[in-house]
């Protein structure tokens, strides 16, 4: 569940606006999800289950009984082939539990309870029957040609086929075409042929992978690499995938998340020159390759959950290119990934999942890290076939890319290789692993390579002779050393083709206008929604906005320039946007999943959004909207957490920047990490959007949504607000009579988001208004130093209060208060809200209401 709400956060890193939606995701999503999944299960005959009576399904029943009854056919000859087909579906449904894919031989996921597969008395057969000869079944090809076999060569096949390297896991996909068409990749008779050259070239192949670590293990042994050992097949496997699916008109590949062996990756399959990735290791690092570097320096968790969570990212970025066939490989298997698979905009039409799959995951063994038998079982949800492969069989690893390769281009869905390896070395390359799985390593440090076992095999064949093998290594090894000394002659490793390409930064200022209340013509709407309609054109004859509107005019107007907008959130097409959403078959608009409650997404916000740049070399314009509030709605209402945000952001507050500097606004922007909001009119949403795109460069953005500011009437705009000349506004002062005599004013609050109204309404009743002013801070971070010294010397008898409907350890109190003491010279700031709590809000109503009085009385009360 944890995981899912993350996804969200990250599927938009790559756009320009993004909004995140009202509601939650992960219990509905996955009910859907189940639901769909329950509803559409097949019949046992659709689902390729062989019933007795699928292949005469056109002759009733009775007929059958009728006919063998009166060809008086011996009961036990039928039971007999009954029994045979038992086995065959046995062997089709669970012989993967029983293959060979452990290059240790330690796997003890074959259950006592799956031998019955391979005895012959569980299904009422002896020793005795082996060599009858039995019709076989519709539902294998083992027979080839033939329809008839021995059943000592039945199970010899079976046993070939789906006990050996390869356990092919597929008989839940509940689609009985899906299932014969791997039957037919598996069970064919002598499908599995190489010729001597494919042969030669996975020799070759994995000569580079095993060579390239060992170059790296000589080079730098006290440095970690997180190098490919015990799985050195994924580099063939990896060139094997690409080759098969160029060859079926894939024209593009994006690898995501690599785990282990990334340096490999880069270096043997994307290419990389091994000059830049030498010169890593000799601290020459430019921060422009931060992906490199983070893999060189941090930590192997960190790591997992950094690159793990790449994957979802990248589903997200589902148009990339729309028409044209994508793949994508990554290793793990993430629950939101398969999720995310089908869904409209963020398919890929298929990836290939591989798991480097080592048996461990750090220190913990899979016995005590899951509760299913495979680490890939959260791929049956989508009904994508599994295939387990013994990383120590190459031929049999290149199979089975080969034919994910051909499942992905056929079905355009997703497939799973589970390669079966070991890992040589502890977590990384300097720790011990002895300590934590001694039997294990001793297993593994008496191993054989797979490259000593595949040379030793093919040299016998005379794939290559023992010379020819020599001299390859030896020419892979002279490639790197020559990159090695090359390496060393690299002065400065900052390499372009790694930074994003440069955001455009178009400058058009909208004309906008009634569009948003007409309908366009050929288009029907709910009767509700024309009223809505009808309101907003009312509202436009007004010049005026709400919030709908002032977000609608935001995106139109953007839209008009030409930008990409996208939505993502569950029930983003509801609420507010919903009337945008009606036009978006034509506009770019696109809807997806969040949650309002962004805690789970708290790994994405730290991993790519708060540091995204300094980590990750990538500037992002992402808006990210919280719905946020204390309106009586409960702790699940009132969590966005704005506080984490606040100290994330990297603002010193015992620096108190230098305000008079003339790009003051604009460097102190650049300078941080993101922009914390938190508006209270519609035209300032609207410049915060707008602002996204129209800055010279890009910050994320975190924006606080009310839902009660939606429909309040004094949260409106008037179009003046919006228009050329207007620009977002980080505070906006006090207007009223306040202004008049700065010099009688007592009390100066300031405040942000929606208690703004509150306090308007209280002052207005207590008639203080000539004795307070409040001014709402609408860019909390970073912090408008400038403005805020305004508004504290222009009412410079006013002692300083901060309000907040927030408990006292939550909201931006922490955050605000040094800051503006600091600027003040120390001047005490007083707090007035709720006091300090561990739930987030009360769901008490009535304690709801007493809070909010209580805190509205110490604002206005003046002693
Ligand atoms: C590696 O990490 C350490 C500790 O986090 C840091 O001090 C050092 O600068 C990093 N080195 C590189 C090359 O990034
Ligand atoms: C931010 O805005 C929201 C929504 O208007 C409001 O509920 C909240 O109190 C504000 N938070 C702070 C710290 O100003
Ligand atoms: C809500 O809080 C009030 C005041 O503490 C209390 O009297 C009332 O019983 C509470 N209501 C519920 C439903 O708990």
């Amino acid at each position: 569940m944890k995981a899912i709400q993350t996804t969200k956060a990250v599927v938009m890193l790559n756009w320009h606006v993004l909004a995140f939606g009202h509601g939650t995701y992960s219990s509905k999503m996955l009910k859907t999800v189940l639901l769909r999944v329950l509803l559409t299960l097949p019949s046992p005959v659709e689902a390729g289950y062989p019933s007795p009576a699928a292949s005469s399904a056109a002759i009733p029943a009775s007929q059958v009984i009728q006919d063998v009854s009166a060809k008086t056919l011996d009961r036990k000859v039928i039971e007999d082939h009954l029994s045979v087909q038992a086995i065959i579906r046995s062997y089709q449904l669970r012989g993967h539990f029983l293959a060979k894919t452990d290059p240790l031989g330690m796997d003890s996921s074959a259950e006592p309870t799956h031998r019955f597969v391979r005895q012959l008395e569980s299904y009422h057969l002896d020793a005795s029957d082996m060599e009858r000869i039995f019709t076989l079944p519709q539902t294998t090809f083992i027979g080839g040609q033939e329809t008839a076999l021995p059943l000592r060569e039945i199970i010899r096949r079976l046993e070939s086929v789906y006990c050996s390297s390869i356990g092919v896991e597929y008989m839940f996909i509940n689609d009985r075409q899906k299932c014969d068409w791997i039957r037919k990749k598996f069970e064919t008779p002598g499908i599995i042929q190489f010729t001597k050259m494919d042969k030669r070239l996975v020799l070759e192949r994995l000569i580079r992978s095993i060579k390239f670590e060992e170059f790296l293990a000589r080079k730098w042994s006290a440095e970690k690499r997180f190098g490919l050992e015990g799985c050195e097949v994924l580099i063939p496997s990896l060139k094997a995938i690409i080759d098969e699916c160029s060859g079926q008109g894939v024209e593009s590949f994006v690898p995501h998340a690599i785990g282990k062996g990334r340096l490999n990756v880069l270096a043997n399959v994307a290419r990389k020159p091994l000059e830049s990735i030498f010169c890593q290791f000799d601290s020459k690092l430019e921060p422009t390759d931060e992906l490199l570097r983070l893999w060189l320096n941090e930590t192997f968790e960190v790591m997992l959950d950094k690159l793990f969570l790449v994957d979802s990212s990248r589903q997200g970025s589902g148009d990339e290119c729309p028409n044209s066939w994508r793949s994508a490989f990554l290793t793990g298997c993430r629950y939101e990934t398969f999720h995310l698979s089908d869904l409209p905009e963020y398919s890929t039409h298929g990836t290939i999942h591989i798991v480097v799959n080592n048996q461990i995951g750090f220190t913990t063994d899979p016995r005590v890290a899951r509760s299913s038998p495979y680490c890939t079982d959260v791929a049956r949800v989508v009904n994508a076939p599994i295939f387990h492969v013994n990383a120590d069989d190459p031929e049999a690893v290149m199979y089975v890319s080969q034919v994910a390769s051909q499942w992905r281009c056929h079905f355009g869905s997703d497939v799973v290789i589970d390669l079966v390896c070991y890992r040589k070395n502890g977590h990384n390359e300097i720790d011990e692993p002895m300590f934590t799985q001694p039997l294990m390593y001793k297993t593994i440090k008496k191993h054989k390579s797979v490259l000593e076992m595949y040379a030793d095999a093919k040299i016998e064949e005379g794939i290559m002779t023992q010379q020819e093998f020599e001299e390859e290594q030896a020419n892979y090894e002279k490639i790197c050393e020559d990159a090695y000394q090359n390496a060393k002659k690299i002065e400065n490793t900052k390499n372009a083709e790694w930074l994003d390409s440069p955001w455009t930064d178009e400058d058009t200022l909208a004309h906008i206008g009634g569009k948003f209340s007409q309908l366009p013509e050929d288009f029907t709407i709910h009767g509700g929604l024309k009223r809505i309609l009808k309101a907003r054109s009312k509202m436009i004859d007004n010049r005026e906005a709400d919030w709908a509107l002032g977000e609608a005019l935001a995106f139109g107007s953007l839209l008009k320039d030409g930008n990409h907008v996208r939505l993502s959130g569950q029930d983003v097409e509801r609420g507010t946007f919903r009337f945008l959403h009606d036009q978006s078959a034509r506009l770019v608009m696109w809807e997806a999943q969040f949650g309002d409650f962004s805690n789970t997404a708290q790994c994405i916000i730290d991993q790519f959004i708060s540091s995204g740049q300094a980590k990750w070399v990538r500037q992002s314009g992402l808006v990210m909207m919280l719905p946020h509030g204390y309106e009586g709605m409960g702790p699940e209402h009132s969590s966005a957490r704005l506080e984490r945000f606040l100290q994330m952001s990297i603002d010193d507050p015992d620096i108190i920047p230098d305000i008079e500097a003339e790009d003051f606004v604009v460097q102190q922007l650049y300078n941080s990490n993101w922009q914390i909001l938190n508006c209270t009119t519609p035209a300032n949403l609207f410049h915060a959007m707008r602002r996204q795109i129209k800055m010279t460069f890009r910050k994320p953005a975190i924006i606080f949504t009310p839902k009660s500011l939606l429909r309040h009437p004094e949260a409106r705009s008037s179009f003046d607000d919006m228009i050329e000349g207007t620009y977002f506004q980080r505070l906006i002062p006090e207007l009223g009579v306040a202004t008049e005599k700065p010099s009688n004013i007592e009390r100066l609050i300031f405040c942000s988001g929606r208690v703004f109204y509150d306090l308007l309404k209280e002052r207005k009743e207590t008639q203080k208004e000539d004795r307070i002013a409040i001014a709402r801070v609408e860019q909390i971070s970073p912090f408008p130093y400038d403005l805020v010294d305004a508004e504290c010397r222009k009412y410079s008898n006013a002692e300083l209060m901060w309000v907040q409907e927030e408990h006292k350890n939550m909201g931006a109190w922490t955050y605000v208060q040094p800051r503006i003491q600091n600027l003040m010279g120390g001047q005490t700031v007083r707090y007035s809200g709720r006091s300090s709590a561990a739930a987030t809000a009360t769901g008490n109503k009535s304690v709801h209401t007493a809070e909010l009085r209580k805190f509205l009385n110490v604002a206005m009360k003046l002693d």
